[in-house]
């Protein structure tokens, strides 16, 4: 018997594979309008398989005014004009496909746009059979004044509730007012769904990352939040909403008349909720719900509870406490997990857990990059994050930040300070300080593909600024550079298919009290992968043998090139230098 058994979980397709993720607005723009769309995609395909993508994941895509830029959906079965039409996905579709490519859509079912079909009749009258599609109640009287039937805040700021004239009731919406959430409730909305999933499926799509999949069920009489901050009437109200009720009935509904009967590619968007045995219910094979889901507990390292856009210290103890966490958990259940370090809510990965700096920038992209290949889980990887894309500089005023979440933040912020102070003019520069750490516009700026005017994005006027750099930073610069981030992104990835124990094996954590060093052991039957990085820009030097024996072993990817000779017994770790060994047992 090996001491350590191959997984055990099976093996699938989707767990190794490198799935990329486009945000379609700021990918390629195809014909001048500022806007990336379905063909300038389509272009890109070879730059794609060239780096080793297997799964191109698109946000998305479907008819939307975009108020939350895009997840506000007013028509599932069509694409948006300004991205193409149906017939650019298919050709979208068939050029992945003949590439060995697979291609994942965005679901974003928990809420609709207002402007969708389906919430036109809810709103029409209390009598239309749509109504209770949505979710529609009442008002609070109190001293004699109209409030919305509970105190919960929608996440992008002020009350979760809106009123309707026409019918005198609130609807909910837990994002924007243009975002109203669907009763899930109402087994009419479930078939709904199914029938949105079954259209796509037909046409080919191979799987679905299913936008905040975790609050379609709310509690029920859906009662006040608690006051947490008493400085506000409306208060968070996600231990109401996340992981409710009925949720796990519903997935498991969706598994049995959908997804059961295909072979697809499936993670749910799970944040506001870091309990893992909650999590782990989405996952467990034996549930028959999701393939995987993203939670968020690293990406929410660095923000105090419920404010994204405020910047908090990290530590790397933190941060290795929550990999190793995850990367263990209930693996002899099978448990799934997803690597992921950026997505189009976050701001850029280099400059968040890396070094944005001249001097260090690429060496800890490249660091980040070994990190994340050689984790266990199926590994996503964000559009830029290929190329060290970093956050765009202070010197940026409000109107670059084009997010509603980033502009409504600072409005609330701004109204408070007012009359807090009883000035119009108050300071706001604290707030773009974090902005610029945090927003999640960051990740949206326009891809960077050569040094032409805006990156080569578009021969347009660009929807959103490119940031600064791209004359000198780009994908033509760094495809010719083979000591490029691309570059070594494209390697790292030819490694990780080279050996299974990266995708599969277990993990061990070495060295957990070191203030700089993350170094783990992953293994798999007889082949053992070590792992050593050095998070910080000073030297750190660590004695071998607690890494275990690294006699015979490989050196099979380092972000500094050849490893030199350490000397004396000691491992000498430069700025940002990551390395991986390998040893067969
Ligand atoms: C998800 C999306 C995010 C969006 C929100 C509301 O978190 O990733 O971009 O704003 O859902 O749909
Ligand atoms: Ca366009």
């Amino acid at each position: 018997m090996l001491a350590h058994p191959d997984p055990p979980s099976p093996r699938a397709w989707w767990k190794s594979a490198i799935v990329y993720q486009i945000y379609p607005t700021s990918f390629f723009d195809s014909n001048g309008d500022g806007i990336g769309d379905l063909n300038g995609i389509h272009a890109k395909l070879d730059y794609l398989k060239d780096l080793g993508v297997d799964v191109v994941w698109l946000s998305p895509i479907y008819c939307s005014p975009l108020a939350d830029m895009g997840y506000d959906i007013s028509d599932y079965r069509n694409i948006d004009p300004r991205y193409g039409t149906l017939e650019d996905w298919d050709n979208l579709l068939q050029g992945a496909h003949q590439r060995g490519m697979k291609l994942m859509m965005d679901l974003v079912v928990n809420h609709t746009s207002d402007e969708h079909e389906w919430f036109l009749q809810s709103k029409s009258g209390k009598d239309n059979p749509k109504r209770d599609w949505y979710i529609w109640r009442p008002g609070k009287q109190v001293d004699g004044k109209r409030l919305p039937p509970n105190n919960w805040k929608s996440v992008f700021q002020g009350s979760a509730w809106d009123y309707d004239e026409n019918t005198k009731e609130y609807y909910l919406h837990l994002y924007v007012s243009k975002q109203p959430d669907l009763n899930w409730d109402n087994p009419d909305v479930r078939d709904a769904v199914w029938d949105v999933m079954r259209f796509w499926i037909n046409r080919g799509c191979d799987g679905f990352r299913m936008d905040v999949i975790n609050i379609i069920s709310k509690v029920e009489g859906l009662p006040d939040a608690p006051v947490v901050d008493a400085s506000q009437y409306y208060q968070s109200a996600s231990m109401h909403f996340a992981n409710g009720p009925r949720v796990h009935e519903y997935i498991k509904q969706m598994h049995a008349e959908v997804l059961s009967k295909h072979d697809l590619i499936t993670v749910g968007e799970t944040p506001f909720t870091h309990d893992a045995s909650q999590l782990a219910a989405y996952v467990l094979p034996q549930n028959k719900e999701l393939n995987m889901v993203f939670n968020f507990e690293l990406m929410d390292l660095d923000s105090p509870d419920y404010s994204p856009l405020v910047r908090k210290a990290w530590t790397l103890a933190e941060f290795k406490d929550v990999i190793r966490r995850w990367q263990q958990f209930k693996r002899d259940e099978g448990y799934w997990n997803t690597v992921f370090i950026e997505n189009h809510d976050h701001a850029r990965s280099v400059s968040r857990f890396g070094n944005d700096s001249n001097e260090w920038r690429a060496i800890s992209a490249k660091m980040l990059c070994i990190l994340e290949v050689t984790l266990t889980g199926t590994l996503y990887i964000y559009q830029g994050q290929e190329l060290g894309l970093k956050n765009f500089p202070r010197s940026w005023g409000l109107e670059e930040y084009k997010d509603v979440a980033s502009q409504n933040y600072y409005n609330l912020v701004k109204v408070q300070r007012q009359k807090a102070e009883g000035k119009e003019d108050v300071d706001m520069s604290d707030l773009l300080d974090h902005f610029q750490q945090k927003a999640r516009d960051h990740a949206r700026t326009p891809m960077q593909w050569d040094s032409s005017p805006n990156g080569g994005f578009t021969t347009g006027e660009p929807w959103m600024r490119v940031n600064d750099d791209y004359a000198n930073w780009n994908a033509a610069a760094q495809l010719q550079d083979p000591d490029s981030v691309y570059a070594f992104w494209k390697h790292a990835i030819e490694v990780r298919k080279q050996h299974d124990v990266l995708v599969y094996g277990s993990f061990e954590l070495k060295l957990p009290e070191h203030q700089q060093v993350f170094a783990y052991t992953r293994v798999l039957g007889d082949s053992e992968a070590i792992v050593v990085m050095n998070f910080g820009v000073n030297e750190a030097e660590i004695d071998p043998a607690r890494l275990g024996d690294l006699d015979g072993c490989l050196l099979i990817l380092g972000n500094y090139g050849a490893s030199r000779d350490d000397g004396g017994g000691r491992l000498n770790l430069r700025g940002y230098e990551g390395r991986v060994y390998l040893k067969q047992n």
